[in-house]
C-alpha cells in the first residue's frame, strides 16, 4: 500500500467558539504555553513521516504563515544577546517541513477547505489534521492512522468515544465489525444526531482522518448540509456507505484548541510537563486550589 507523505491542515474557520479573539488572532495559533498549536500540528505530521504539508488559511490568518518563517530580525538580535537556544530553535522549527499554504477564499466549511487541496494532493492517499485539534501521544495519532490506512488500504478515521450525552454535538459511527482492538469497519454514519434511536454507538471522529483521492469527486456531488456549509463527514458518510471505512480508535489525549476550554486544559496540563516552568507552575496550582 502507498505510503503517506502528504498531510493537509484546514485552518481557514472563522472561529466562533473563540471570540472575541478570533476577530484578530488565528484559533490555530493560539499558544500552549509558549509554542503555537499549529507547530505541534506540523510536528505531528512530521513525525508520522509526512514532510509536505498544505495548510489552508484564509483572511486574517498570515501570523501563521509568518510563524513559519525564518525572521531576519530576530536571527540579528539572539546573535547579539548570545541567545543560541533560541536562535536554534527558531531555525529548527523553520525548517521542520516543507510548508505550503493556499488561501480559502470563503469559509465555506472544511468539506470545502479540503477541496481545496485537490491539485496538491493530486492521485494520493493523504493525511488531514483538523487545524484547532492538538493532539498529545507516544506514537502519533496521524502514525496511527496512517498505519491503519497501509494495513486496510481503505479510508480511515480517527475515532474516540465521547460521552453518550455528548454524542448529539458529534458524529456517531455505525461499526460493522471489530478487526482489530482499535479498528472497525464501519458502514455509515450520522452527524449530530439529536436522538438515542438515531445514534449508531458512541465512537466519533475527532481530529484526524486519511483519506483516499476518491474524496475529491464525492465533495464535488455533495450538498451543502449543517450551517449551510460543505461538510467533510456527509462526504465520509457517503464512502461509508458504499465502500466501507476504518474507524481507528486511536490512542492519545485530545486538546480542542477551539473552543476556550480546551484552550484552557491544553495550557495548564502543558504548563505542569514544560521542563522550565512545572515546578514553579505546580507550586502556583497547589496554593490556588486550597483558595478554591
Ligand atoms: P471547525 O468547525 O472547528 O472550525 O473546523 P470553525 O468553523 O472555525 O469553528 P467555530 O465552530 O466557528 O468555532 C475544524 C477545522 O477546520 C477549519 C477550521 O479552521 C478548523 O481548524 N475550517 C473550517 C476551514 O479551514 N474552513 C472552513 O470553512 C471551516
Amino acid at each position: 500500500m502507498k505510503k503517506i507523505t502528504k498531510a493537509v491542515i484546514p485552518a481557514a474557520g472563522l472561529g466562533t467558539r473563540m471570540l472575541p479573539i478570533s476577530r484578530t488572532v488565528p484559533k490555530e495559533i493560539l499558544p500552549i504555553v509558549d509554542r503555537p498549536s499549529m507547530e505541534y500540528l506540523v510536528r505531528e505530521a512530521v513525525d508520522s513521516g509526512i514532510k509536505d504539508i498544505l495548510i489552508i488559511t484564509g483572511r486574517n490568518k498570515e501570523a501563521i504563515e509568518n510563524y513559519f518563517d525564518y525572521s531576519v530580525e530576530y536571527k540579528d538580535l539572539l546573535q547579539v544577546k548570545g541567545k543560541q537556544k533560541e536562535l536554534d530553535d527558531m531555525r529548527q522549527v523553520c525548517s521542520l517541513a516543507n510548508i505550503y499554504f493556499l488561501r480559502q477564499k470563503e469559509a465555506k466549511g472544511l468539506g470545502h477547505a479540503v477541496l481545496c487541496a485537490e491539485k496538491f494532493v493530486g492521485d494520493e492517499p493523504f493525511a488531514v489534521l483538523y487545524g484547532d485539534d492538538v493532539m498529545v501521544a507516544e506514537k502519533p495519532v496521524t502514525k496511527q492512522l496512517c498505519e491503519a490506512y497501509e494495513k486496510y488500504g481503505k479510508t480511515v478515521v480517527g475515532v474516540s468515544r465521547v460521552p453518550w450525552k455528548d454524542v448529539k454535538k458529534y458524529c456517531s459511527m455505525k461499526t460493522e465489525k471489530q478487526l482489530e482492538e482499535r479498528a472497525y469497519l464501519t458502514t455509515d454514519m450520522v452527524e449530530k444526531p439529536q436522538t438515542k434511536e438515531e445514534m449508531f454507538s458512541n465512537l466519533s471522529i475527532l481530529g484526524r482522518v486519511v483519506l483516499t483521492p476518491d474524496i475529491f469527486e464525492v465533495l464535488k456531488h455533495t450538498e451543502n448540509g449543517a450551517g449551510g456549509e460543505l461538510q467533510l463527514t456527509d462526504a465520509m458518510k457517503q464512502l461509508a456507505r458504499t465502500e466501507g471505512v476504518i474507524s481507528y480508535e486511536y490512542e492519545g489525549k485530545r486538546y480542542d484548541m477551539g473552543s476556550k476550554l480546551g484552550f484552557l486544559q491544553a495550557n495548564i496540563e502543558q504548563a505542569l510537563l514544560h521542563p522550565d516552568l512545572k515546578d514553579a507552575f505546580r507550586e502556583y496550582l497547589i496554593q490556588l486550589s486550597k483558595t478554591l
